[in-house]
């Protein structure tokens, strides 16, 4: 039999492709799924997966939810990819922030310490947790100290340090993957790279005129998700338990990335960005360049995809989808 996998944050765009991934590997996959009022919705990612994944309700806030998984499927390996993943939507509730990506870590750590902690276990960390800390050559990487700029950059320093803290002190195998920007078709759709590429398409298809932005003077390193889920399942099949930065070793100013994905769709971004003061930060991280060397000396870990073939995979999702929306 193969081994079992839970994933917390099943239902994300990692959560999707990591699913996957694991099926293909013939896991045994089983996802915690958050219930809202949306039922035909809430698991539109998992819905054309080429394998089965078990779904449970639950919340990583609510400990009995998480015990009654780990007692009773006692998994080989556990990612917490659950997470309030929006950087400027943390600002907003950092109460709520804090509870599931913080209190919510604890909670699967403690139940992970009781039910399985003979097994492994994934923390999704961020490099939102680097904020303003930048290496004199221009990178951050595993030793950049963390300086963060969000609620939701604290919170990711709170539950990399708890995994830290376990690894040391109860000689556990916890591991975390520092993953820089990620994207792909299964991107939300409230993060830069993939509102601008629905827009894009959407003003290609005279469906709207414009779109509103905020800072296009920030940098992000951007990788593909697939190449990521790939990462974490590698630092996971390790023989040690040992923090891995993932990124691709490029960065791109929003301005570029707005650039390159009109122009991906025969349009000129400056017809079409009107700047709103309603999608800045009150903090801003200016800057993210991640030095993967550690992961891909190591683990021998390096990206498939560029970052223009991300960008594309998001502009032809758009144009598939609207134009099957017109035309069937
Ligand atoms: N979302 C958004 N919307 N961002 C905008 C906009 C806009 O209209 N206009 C400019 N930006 C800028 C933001 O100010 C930020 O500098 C950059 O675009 C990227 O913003 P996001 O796409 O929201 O991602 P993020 O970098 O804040 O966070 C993502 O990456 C982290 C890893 O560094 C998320 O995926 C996090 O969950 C992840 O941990």
């Amino acid at each position: 039999m193969g081994k079992k996998a839970v994933i917390f944050g099943c239902t994300g765009q990692d959560g999707r492709t990591l699913s996957q991934l694991l099926l293909d590997k013939g896991y045994d996959v089983h996802g915690m799924m958050r219930r809202h009022s949306f039922s035909s919705t809430q698991d539109t990612r998992l819905k054309d997966l080429n394998g089965e994944i078990k779904t449970y309700y639950g919340d990583v806030t609510d400990r009995f939810t998480i015990d009654k998984m780990l007692r009773e499927i006692k998994p080989d390996e556990v990612y917490n990819l659950s997470a309030l993943s929006h950087v400027k939507v943390s600002f907003d509730v950092p109460n709520f922030t804090m509870q599931t990506n913080c209190i919510g870590v604890f909670n699967i750590m403690d139940s992970f310490l009781e039910y399985c902690p003979e097994s492994k276990i994934y923390q999704a960390s961020s490099s939102e947790c680097f904020g303003l800390s930048v290496n004199d050559n221009g990178f951050q990487d595993e030793l950049t100290p963390m300086n963060p700029v969000s609620p939701y950059g604290i919170s990711k320093v709170c539950a990399y340090n708890l995994f830290r803290h376990v690894r040391r002190a109860f000689k556990c195998f916890a591991v975390n993957g520092i993953l820089f920007n990620h994207a792909s078709k299964w991107r939300g759709e409230n993060f830069v790279e993939q509102k601008i590429a629905k827009a894009a398409v959407q003003i290609k298809m005279g469906m709207i005129k414009t779109i509103d932005l905020g800072n296009l003077d920030s940098f992000r390193d951007i990788g593909n998700s697939r190449d990521y889920v790939r990462a974490m399942h590698m630092i996971m099949q390790h023989n040690v338990p040992d923090d891995f930065v993932v990124s691709t070793m490029e960065t791109h100013s929003i301005r570029e990335i707005a650039e390159l994905t009109f122009k991906m769709v025969g349009l000129n971004y400056e017809d079409h960005v009107v700047i709103d003061q309603k999608n800045f930060r009150k903090e801003e991280l200016p800057y993210l360049k991640g030095d993967s060397t550690k992961i891909r000396e190591t683990l021998g870990w390096k990206p498939e995809f560029t970052f223009e073939d991300t960008i594309k995979e998001m502009v032809d999702h758009w144009l598939d989808y609207y134009t099957k929306q017109k035309y069937f």
